[in-house]
């Protein structure tokens, strides 16, 4: 059997551990973002920790028009997550610009800009008001959104829509701006948009957007949520993320996967990271942890270390070897031998 020894992880304590990533031409100092919609444009989070020492922050998806989103009540509780239904609610383009960009250019913090339209035009002019104003690192496109009155506005559930919006973005972005499109795990098959992307100019995906669900209110025996149906995030859908990540890395391996769906912990975000992300997004649970992303930097640190890497490069879709290779030697010089677990009693 073939010996894979991945490091032997003496790094000195203390010193910086390599959690630097590429997301095609974009280098991030770490690979932990905030999610889109989930950090407004990283503020209020800034309170908390310095938002400069993550990778980066994703802004809530930003339309051409101030958006008022959908009626109250939008948020419910299901076990492992929620459900919302917020419905792209938003200043517009012009006051984001203004005042988050901005501040977040000021701030020096690492930004990608989530863009959201009902149109391939409204995704055109938003990309190029961007592009005149500047100031930003990537733009992550929402073709994903669950939360929109009309189910056929979500472009990513079809290949031919989805890479539609991304050349449209393409043609009215600056060439060097690495372009990310965001994609819903509601599909038959999530390889197929990835590829569709790919090939109309996006530079990365970024999987998964919410899952579309529905909770009842037994009291009033009626909808939970006053648009009725709303994403599920959290925890719950992680196994689903995963999976994505997994399925469009095994068919696409050089393409750049931002990961996200209920990271809570550095050991969630490892286990996107070997599926395959180059870098993931930490959204729900921010909102009953705010300092979140640092933490899951710090633990991620942890859990690289402890298993032998010496840097995140080496974790990278490193769950895709080979079963054969699958020996591995810890920091600890322990030998680990992955390949000859006995895996019988999930037959029994
Ligand atoms: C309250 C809320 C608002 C969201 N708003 C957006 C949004 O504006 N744009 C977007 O692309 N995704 C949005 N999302 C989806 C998240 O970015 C993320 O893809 C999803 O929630 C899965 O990650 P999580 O389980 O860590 O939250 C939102 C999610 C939540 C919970």
């Amino acid at each position: 059997m073939t010996r894979t020894i991945i490091s032997t992880g003496k790094a000195s304590p203390g010193s910086t551990f390599d959690l630097r990533t590429h997301l095609g031409s974009l280098e991030l100092h770490s690979p932990v973002l905030t999610a889109s919609g989930c950090a407004a444009a990283g503020r209020e989070l800034d309170n908390y920790f310095d938002i400069t020492a993550i990778g980066g922050i994703v802004t809530k998806s930003i339309m051409l028009a101030p958006r008022s989103g959908r009626a109250t009540p939008r948020m419910a509780e299901t076990p492992s997550g929620m459900l919302n239904s917020i419905g792209l609610q938003g200043p517009g383009v012009e006051s984001f610009l203004e005042t988050d960009l901005a501040w977040l250019q000021q701030r020096g913090a690492r930004t990608i800009v989530s863009i959201a339209g009902g149109t391939a035009d409204e995704f055109g002019k938003v990309a190029a008001k961007l592009r005149v104003a500047g100031g930003f690192d990537a733009i992550e496109v929402n073709i994903s959104c669950p939360n929109v009155e009309d189910r056929g506005q979500v472009f990513a559930c079809r290949a031919d829509t989805a890479a539609q919006i991304i050349q449209t973005v393409r043609r009215n972005s600056d060439n060097k701006i690495p372009i990310f499109a965001k994609l819903s795990p509601d599909v038959t098959d999530i390889v197929e948009i990835a590829a569709s992307v790919s090939q109309a100019g996006a530079t990365g995906v970024s999987v998964i957007n919410t899952l579309l669900g529905m909770v009842i209110d037994t009291e009033t025996m009626r909808p939970a949520l006053a648009g009725v149906t709303g994403g599920l995030s959290g925890p719950a859908i992680r196994p689903i993320a995963v999976r994505c990540i997994w399925q469009i890395r095994s068919a696409l391996p050089d393409l750049p996967i931002i990961g996200m769906g209920g990271v809570r912990t550095g050991h969630d975000a490892l286990e996107m990271i070997l599926a395959g992300a180059n870098a993931i997004s930490v959204g729900t649970s921010i909102f009953n942890d705010p300092a979140a992303p640092m933490r899951i930097q710090k633990e991620l640190e942890q859990e690289l270390r402890s298993r032998g890497f010496e840097s995140l490069t080496q974790a990278i879709s490193f769950a895709h070897r080979e079963e054969s290779e699958a020996v591995t030697e810890t920091a600890a010089g322990e030998s680990i031998d992955h390949g000859e677990q006995n895996w019988d009693f999930i037959s029994e």
